[in-house]
């Protein structure tokens, strides 16, 4: 059974609070219950993480290494500021999906940019909290060899 992180970063423990016109109604712990039971319909094994700390969520993608075998990534701010979370990822050499709720290239021009698209096997923006099963979906066929992505 593939073993998949999705990670969460700053401010997205607020959903459903936060700014609902552009992120929706949905919270947190409903992205996440919705993730493992999509994990479980689909046979993977999910592990569910937030935080706000630049330094966790390096911590917590080094710790995927060995233990996950993908990630499901929304970075929030530090999508457009983090280098450092773009080296975790390059060091640790797994696929992640890159997901954010909202279409980031229909908003502010600094949102544009992400350091994570690079190293990420693809990006989902704009779908909402849907956005994580469609990376779930795209990383379980990812695993099982069945995309061209690299
Ligand atoms: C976000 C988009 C980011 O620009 C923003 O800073 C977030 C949320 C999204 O899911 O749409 O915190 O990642």
């Amino acid at each position: 059974m593939a073993r998949v992180l999705v990670l969460n970063g700053p401010n997205l423990n607020l959903l459903g609070i936060r700014q609902p016109e552009v992120y929706g109604a949905t919270t947190l712990e409903m992205i996440d219950a919705a993730c493992h039971a999509h994990g479980e319909a689909s046979g993977l094994a999910i592990t569910c993480r937030q935080s706000n700390h630049e330094g966790v969520l390096v911590d917590a993608i080094h710790e995927a290494r060995g233990t996950q075998d993908g990630i499901v990534l929304n970075a929030g701010a530090y999508t457009h500021s983090s280098i450092a979370l773009r080296d975790a990822i390059s060091s640790v050499a797994l696929p992640v999906v890159e997901v954010h709720l909202s279409n980031i290239h229909a908003r502010e021009a600094f949102r544009h940019q992400s350091h994570i698209a690079p190293v990420a096997l693809g990006q989902i923006c704009g779908f909402g909290a849907q956005g994580y099963i469609l990376a779930l979906d795209a990383l379980a066929a990812h695993l099982d060899g069945g995309t061209s992505a690299p």
